[in-house]
């Protein structure tokens, strides 16, 4: 099994599925209590993060592999980098909570890739806690639709759909050692993050 990374957290979901404001909660909420906290997300606004960003936005058209391989170093990078790696801020004793990982390249790239050949290329250690934002797509397009954005590369309704089912599979091959906290969509943002606290707390290493 890959190693698991003590004091990192993660948040998955789909587009639209309210990660950034639960991340942004608990966040507050364990700096209340005292801890010290980083917040951070994937794809990043590092170098790397920015080529994603790119061609998220269609300013570059690549293939799907090459898309995969971008995501998997930027990644690479958010967790190793010498001066502002996860890895370094987490041994430091950081709690550190992340708007996405490697179980989003298991979810998005696998629609159009094999999952083995996307889980080989994301051979990185585990987070303590996956928090799974369950939103079912109807309600992430109603919300993706009301930001009035122009759409991103993956903001289509079928493509989503494969992309809940393979966060299903994901999971499924998670190791015992971590925690999967699955926040059912029904509950409000502030009920939400009292539960993603409460499910927590005990994998808090200090
Ligand atoms: P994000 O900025 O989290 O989008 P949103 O805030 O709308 O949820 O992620 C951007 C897009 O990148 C999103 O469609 C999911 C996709 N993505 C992947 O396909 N693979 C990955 O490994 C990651 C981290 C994101």
């Amino acid at each position: 099994m890959n190693k698991v990374l003590d004091n990192f957290f993660v948040f998955e979901g789909l587009d639209g599925s309210g990660k950034s404001t639960q991340l942004k909660l608990l966040g507050n909420a364990l700096i209340n209590i005292g801890f010290n906290v980083e917040t951070t997300f994937e794809p990043t606004d590092n170098a790397i993060g920015k080529v994603v960003r790119q061609a998220l936005r269609h300013e570059i058209i690549t293939t799907p592999q090459a898309l995969a391989l971008l995501y998997s170093a930027d990644r690479h990078d958010h967790l190793y980098n010498p001066d502002y790696g996860i890895e370094k801020k987490t041994k430091e004793g950081t709690i550190v909570l992340s708007d996405r990982y490697f179980y989003s390249s298991l979810a998005y790239q696998t629609v159009q890739l094999d999952f083995d050949y996307v889980k080989t290329i994301n051979n990185y250690p585990h987070p303590r806690c996956v928090i799974y934002l369950d939103a079912p797509v109807s309600l992430c397009m109603e919300r993706i639709n009301s930001r009035g954005e122009a759409k991103e590369l993956f903001e289509k309704e079928e493509y989503l759909k494969s992309v809940r089912e393979n966060f299903e599979k994901a999971f499924r091959e998670l190791p015992e050692g971590v925690k999967l906290i699955r926040i059912p969509a029904e509950l409000s943002a502030v009920e939400a993050s009292l539960l993603v606290l409460k499910e927590i707390e005990g994998y808090i290493n200090h």
